[in-house]
């Protein structure tokens, strides 16, 4: 079960983190893989990984905060592999616009856009193309969408990340419905706090890990793998019948509450900024 064998697949932010570690993950189940994010050497190193596995590996540097390089990102996976099987939709995240996290009363105009072309407008328009692709090879394929437990359980002082976050799970669900007909699925994974260059500020000492670690039911933060293994799940033809989900990899974290709580004592919004 979960071979990759034959089967091309496209992974934005795959230089590091999550994606890094779904692109190798495919490629050991024996995929070839597309590669995107800006920084060229960090998906030069992941490729010479993928290669080491002995399966191909491309890569395709591309700012995703423009949509039309979205688009364009499809179609150089597609004429790089020959065809498209999976396509990953996992670059996603802050922007370093002032105002794309914190309280809503201190966002901007500026942060609301760029958040969402990154983490809802490219992911759309990369699965459109995607789904076009697969339909139009006749072989059907994979999207997945990585949102957050945000998209969920909304966070205090992290309103635009999770609130697109949140589009893009309302967007997988349609667009699985969409090119079902194509043998085309489309789901999402909502990690909680995994450890990447993202979260470091948040882990970096024993005590601040452990504050973090005690809030997850499994007493443990997220590795990039716990998200992979579910990556590999999803986007196989094992989960033929697997489309329009959410999957939570969150450690066991399941209520509202725990969240509110835990966003209340360590991310308090500030008495300047209360509405
Ligand atoms: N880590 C967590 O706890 C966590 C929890 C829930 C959800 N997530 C989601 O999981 C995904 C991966 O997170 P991560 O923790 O692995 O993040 P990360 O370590 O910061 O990696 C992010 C990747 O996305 C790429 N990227 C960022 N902005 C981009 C842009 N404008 N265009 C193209 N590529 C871009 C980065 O490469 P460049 O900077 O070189 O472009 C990098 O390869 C994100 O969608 C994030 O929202 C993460």
């Amino acid at each position: 079960m979960f071979s990759y064998e034959g089967k091309k697949a496209l992974v934005t932010g795959a230089g590091r983190g999550i994606g890094r570690a779904i692109a190798l993950a495919f490629a050991r189940q024996g995929a070839d893989v597309a590669l995107a994010a800006r920084s060229r050497d960090q998906l030069e190193e992941v490729a010479e990984e993928i290669r080491a596995l002995g399966r191909q590996a491309y890569v395709l540097p591309t700012n995703l905060g423009d949509v039309l390089a979205a688009d364009a990102m499809v179609g150089q996976g597609v004429e790089a592999m020959g065809a498209l099987h999976v396509l990953v939709n996992n670059a996603g995240g802050g922007v370093d616009v002032p105002g794309d996290f914190g309280p809503l009363a201190e966002t901007s105009p500026e942060a609301f856009d760029a958040m969402y072309a990154l983490n809802v407008r490219s992911p759309l328009f990369a699965a459109i193309a995607a789904a076009k692709q697969m339909g139009a090879q006749g072989t059907g394929g994979a999207i997945l969408n990585i949102v957050s437990i945000d998209a969920v359980f909304p966070a205090p002082t992290e309103a635009l990340y999770g609130s697109a976050k949140a589009a893009l799970v309302n967007l997988t669900k349609v667009l699985g419905y969409e090119v079902g007909p194509d043998r085309v699925r489309v789901n999402a994974i909502a990690p909680g706090v995994v450890e990447t260059a993202l979260t470091a500020p948040w882990l970096a000492t024993e005590e601040m890990r452990q504050d973090r670690a005690s809030f997850y039911p499994l007493g443990r933060v997220g590795q990039p793998d716990d998200v992979a293994a579910a990556a590999v799940y999803l986007c196989s033809d094992e989960a033929g019948w697997v489309s329009g989900n959410v999957l939570y990899v969150t450690g066991g974290q399941l209520a509202t509450s725990d969240v509110f709580r835990w966003t209340r004592a360590h991310n308090p919004v500030p008495e300047s900024a209360r509405i």
